[in-house]
């Protein structure tokens, strides 16, 4: 049986890997760079300076480190400015009441997002307190999908890895999680996840065998 249940954040309980897109956006068309939504799959679940990387990647173009920290503040700049107009509608439909059952099963639940915004976008949507552990960018060494973000989560709960279940909606993440030894729900298109072996557009259709108190 499930004990515990960690989500990634951007793109899985909230929109805002639309705002994220938008940031990258903005740094690149102000460069002429090419960059879409297809691109923007890979800066998924990847810290600030590597999603530039993939991007930069994609258009075959060098720049000094000084640089690269300068565009990635840039993004971090626009992405945060987004951030001040999130509201209710900015949250995937259906987590709220999928978060609510969860606790109401004796669940235990955690953030596990690579973002160093975590805990902004969790208090102003007024979410931080469903979640026993809240591990950020700002907690990890080593980016998914090594497993040290989904490990530390885990270990913040009380549990081991096989007693919890990770909801992703980036390759790299899906990565990491079946690297800490758990199992993973791609949340989105399966064609953009290939690792995971289950995915949903609907928190509504989520089956999870967990035991009722
Ligand atoms: C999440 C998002 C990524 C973002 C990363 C770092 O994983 O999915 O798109 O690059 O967090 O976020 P930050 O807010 O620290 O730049
Ligand atoms: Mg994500």
């Amino acid at each position: 049986t499930v004990k515990g249940v960690l989500f990634d954040l951007d793109g899985v309980v909230v929109f805002t890997d639309k705002y994220h897109y938008l940031g990258w956006k903005k740094v690149a068309d102000d460069n002429g760079w090419n960059f879409d939504e297809e691109v923007n799959h890979g800066c998924r679940g990847v810290p600030r300076l590597a999603s530039l990387q993939v991007i930069l990647d994609h258009n075959k173009v060098e720049l000094s480190q000084e640089e690269k920290e300068r565009f990635a503040d840039k993004k971090n700049e626009v992405y945060k400015e987004l951030l001040k107009q999130i509201n209710a509608e900015d949250v995937y439909p259906g987590v709220i009441p999928f978060l609510e059952k969860l606790r109401n099963a004796g669940i235990k639940m955690a953030i596990c997002s690579s973002s160093k915004n975590a805990t902004t976008v969790l208090d102003a949507l007024d979410l931080t307190s469903f979640f026993g552990a809240v591990i950020t960018g700002n907690d990890i060494e080593k980016p998914k999908p090594d497993p040290e973000i989904f490990l530390k989560g885990a270990a913040s709960l009380g549990l081991t890895s096989d007693e919890c279940i990770v909801f992703e909606d980036a390759e790299s993440g899906v990565q990491a999680a079946h690297a800490a030894g758990m199992k993973c729900i791609g949340v989105g298109e399966a064609a953009h996840l290939p690792s995971a072996k289950t995915c949903i557009t609907d928190y509504a259709s989520v089956m999870i065998p967990v035991q009722t108190p």
